[in-house]
């Protein structure tokens, strides 16, 4: 039996994000596809709510501002406000969208901890936290570095980061450093408080066995509770976060005041719109986490044991994604496998449509997902330009040229039962949360329209039996629009500027699947059709291509920097600023540069015909270079010390050559000759001879 449409209300939730940095196309892949089901289940008629925020709190956002000079406030109501844009951008329309910061999420934490510390689910125990003498203060998670005591790699307090990626217990750290001041920590004992997740196994083991989304978040997490479940230390010193009851000096950790956002959130929908809280918290509506599969210990044990505890409901449904790689790579901002939602995609001209149907058209949610720039251009111009885009043009194009209208024409059963049958597939799917095989489906149709179209032959037709000619475009263009509104949740946008085109004046947001075999009016005036997807053109792909291609370099260069930087590593305070002025270089030289930036450098190859040292200066040799220009270069180049004229006439170099000129001692330079700077300059060659003048791209 179907799921949807039911008489419980719907809540969906999605991950909040950190907001301490930028969105990425990791962080879409929980909200576009939860985005997509919100607005399918809408089109099924089905009560929902959408709602979601910003993750504000915990460690990683303190150490940032700090680093950056900031106050973690001043750090999150920026990011906060970058997310929402971007998620306005890409339209992922939330009913509400608050933050973990909000009045409603102090007061509702400190109602679910009160009633957690009430009914004895926490008990206060001694530990060792890392205590920096420097700074005078305790090291929660992020604060304290040191070396990991399964693997030795360095690592920092509540994970190791580097190198087996284990959980590390307050305390396990060996040799832990404060990462502020870079003095050694020690480590002092301290009254923290745990949360007895241990007693929560049979309800859990019950609770996992009925738990509704992808089996992949159910397995694990059934998998996870056979094992063993630790009890957490749900407080950390920190100023910034939610104040643990009764201990000024401590906060909840993170993750017990981030997931109860999702009922602050709820509670902020309902004060906005005369809705109910309760009914999703407190009642037996249905609640649906989307997140990624990295945080599903947190989502399907921790934060359901947390809910019982406390007295609420407990998640009806937790849909974990696959993880999302960058050009087969595992996704890493440090080692520039990223894509940015901002600067990499929409800031180019990408239409925000397209990168949501990549996203849920490239694989089954559960798997991991690759974004590949190659990709990606062929997904769009085989599938939305040359299948659903040129029926829906080709259709309206013809339809306007000949008629000027919907023209006159029984609609056929066998059209409208594929209709049927296609919104029946496409639910189905949405039920199981497989995206991928809802817009295969729809797209299904689309092909099904162009066949049909092609079949037919309107363009005989028009000219032997205009009548005939009519049903056959009347049926296309209600084939339109039920193609329309299957792909208004994947194209929001794409789908109203096609609503327009087959002269609908209805909001398509609020439209049914019911709508889609509702017959086309005849006699509605069509405009003249715009086609709704461009294809994506190579040269445009290279330049994104090399975009990232440049980021993983510099990332590179970057990381051997550090490395050696964390060798000399914080030994005093002089030392370590000089540290930061040298990283600070070493971030001047890779700053980013666009691919128009680049493609303004004339680089070539080119051929020393001439080389003789300058006489006024110990350094500067002086250089003829034939560059496929009608007469040699002069160039002068600070070789003299490493470099003899006869070794350097004949050979092929790398220049620059829309330089500005320069006079160096007195003689004219017109470009650069290229070289490493290691222990004098080493020129650059070509790998093979070339031509004089080949260009350097
Ligand atoms: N703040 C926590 C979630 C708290 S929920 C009570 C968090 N934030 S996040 O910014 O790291 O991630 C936000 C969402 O994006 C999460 O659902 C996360 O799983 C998802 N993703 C972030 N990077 C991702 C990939 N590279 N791939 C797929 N999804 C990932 O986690
Ligand atoms: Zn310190």
């Amino acid at each position: 039996m179907s799921k949807f449409p039911s008489d419980k209300p719907v809540l969906v939730t999605c991950g909040l994000p950190y907001v301490n940095g930028k969105a990425h196309i990791g962080h879409l892949r929980t909200y576009i596809p939860a985005d997509i089901f919100v607005r399918s289940m809408k089109k099924q008629e089905q009560e929902v709510v959408f709602v979601c925020g910003s993750d504000t709190h915990g460690t990683p956002i303190v150490v940032n501002a700090e680093q950056l000079n900031t106050t973690p406030g001043e750090l999150v109501r920026k990011y906060h406000k970058h997310f929402d844009n971007t998620f306005k951008k890409m339209n992922v329309n939330f009913d509400a969208f608050g933050t973990t910061d909000d009045p409603e999420n102090h007061n509702r934490t400190l109602d679910i901890v009160s009633k957690l510390i009430e009914k004895g689910y926490t008990y206060p125990k001694t530990i060792e936290i890392a205590y920096c003498p420097g700074c005078k203060r305790f090291l929660p998670d992020r604060y304290v570095q040191g070396i990991c005591p399964h693997c030795g790699e360095t690592a920092r307090g509540d994970e190791c980061d580097q190198g087996c990626e284990k959980h590390l217990e307050s305390g396990e750290l060996k040799d832990p450093k404060c990462i502020v001041c870079g003095e050694n920590a020690e480590y002092r004992e301290q009254e923290h408080f745990f949360f007895k997740l241990s007693e929560f196994r049979d309800f859990l083991l019950e609770y996992l066995e009925n738990l509704e989304g992808t089996s992949n978040a159910r397995n694990y997490a059934i998998g996870w509770v056979k094992q063993e479940l630790m009890d957490w230390c749900i407080t950390r010193n920190l100023d910034w976060g939610v104040k643990f009851p009764g201990h000024d000096k401590l906060v909840v950790y993170v993750w017990v005041d981030a997931p109860i956002g999702y009922i602050a959130f709820t509670e902020e929908w309902a004060e906005a719109n005369n809705g109910d809280w309760e009914k999703f918290w407190k009642g037996d509506g249905r609640i649906i986490h989307f997140i990624g599969g990295d945080i599903t210990y947190h989502h399907c044990i921790f934060w359901p044991a947390m809910l019982k505890g406390a007295g609420y409901s407990q998640p009806w449904a937790v849909v974990a994604s696959g993880m999302v790689k960058i050009e087969d790579k595992t996704f890493s901002k440090s080692r520039g496998y990223v894509v940015w939602v901002g600067e990499d995609y929409l800031d180019h001209g990408f239409h925000p449509d397209l990168l949501r149907y990549y996203l849920v058209s490239y694989t089954s949610h559960t798997k991991e997902l690759n974004f590949s720039w190659k990709v990606f251009q062929k997904k769009i111009n085989t599938e939305l330009v040359a299948v659903f885009g040129n029926f829906l043009y080709r259709t309206l194009l013809f339809a306007h040229r000949n008629f000027g209208e919907i023209p006159v024409g029984e609609i056929e059963q066998d059209v409208l039962d594929n209709i049927d049958s296609t919104i029946a597939k496409v639910n189905e799917a949405m039920e199981q949360y497989e995206f991928k095989k809802a817009v295969d489906f729809a797209m299904a149709l689309a092909s099904y329209g162009n066949v049909y179209f092609q079949s037919k032959q309107p363009w005989k037709l028009i000219k032997e039996d205009k009548a005939a000619c009519g049903k056959v475009v009347a049926n296309c263009i209600q084939i339109a629009k039920a193609l329309a509104i299957l792909f208004e949740p994947v194209l929001p946008q794409k789908m109203e500027e096609a609503w327009a085109q087959i002269g609908m004046s209805s909001d398509i947001h609020v439209t049914t699947y019911r709508d889609a075999t509702v017959l086309v009016n005849s006699g509605t005036t069509l405009v003249e059709p715009v086609t709704l997807f461009e294809k994506i053109q190579d040269d445009k792909i290279e330049s994104m291509v090399n975009i990232s291609n440049t980021r993983v370099a510099e990332a590179l260069a970057k990381e051997s920097g550090t490395k050696e930087i964390e060798v000399k590593d914080m030994e005093t305070e002089k030392e370590k600023e000089k540290i930061i002025e040298n990283e600070n270089e070493i971030n001047k030289i890779n700053e980013e540069i666009t691919f128009d930036d680049f493609s303004k450098l004339d680089i070539r190859i080119g051929i020393v015909v001439t080389a003789e040292p300058v006489k006024k200066s110990n350094k500067l040799m002086r250089l003829e270079v034939d560059i496929g220009e009608e007469t040699p270069r002069q160039l002068v180049a600070g070789i003299k010390e490493t470099h003899d004229p006869e070794q350097l006439i004949g050979r092929q170099v790398v220049v620059l050559a829309n330089l500005k000129p320069a006079k160096l001692c007195g003689v004219e330079s017109k470009g650069m000759v290229l070289a490493g700077d290691i222990d004098g300059a080493v020129l650059l060659m070509p790998e093979k001879n070339v031509e004089a003048g080949t260009r350097v791209r």
